[in-house]
């Protein structure tokens, strides 16, 4: 995702903002992105995504979501008309998965 894409979509809050805001007041948890012109207080799509750019935050890494604007907006498209989230969307862009089982066994050969 480019500093000037949307990660709130509802609100219309960028990457850029949500860094500068992390940047800037080192917030001790996820929820007071809110702080920052309201992101994930609408259809709460973005919320597992603002999660994960706090916990880049507070890993010292760059906070950055690894997908393309579009498949973004898409993805979302669904959550609201569903009401669903794809999973495996979300740990896909988060790198959040999760292996199953010790490996050898179900992860990773
Ligand atoms: S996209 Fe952020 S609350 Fe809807």
């Amino acid at each position: 995702m480019n500093p000037d894409d949307h990660v709130c979509l509802c609100f219309h809050v960028s990457l850029r903002k949500i860094n500068s805001y992390l940047e800037r007041e080192n917030p001790p948890v996820a929820s007071l992105i809110s702080e920052c012109l309201s992101a994930g207080t609408g259809c709460g799509w973005c919320v597992p995504f603002l999660k994960h750019l706090h916990r880049c935050h507070a890993q010292g890494k760059t906070p950055d979501l690894a997908v393309s604007p579009e498949q973004y907006a898409n993805q979302r498209l669904t959550y609201r008309q569903t009401k669903e989230r794809d999973q495996t969307f979300v740990d896909g862009v988060t790198g959040e998965e999760k292996e199953i089982g010790p490996p050898g066994v179900d992860g990773p050969q």
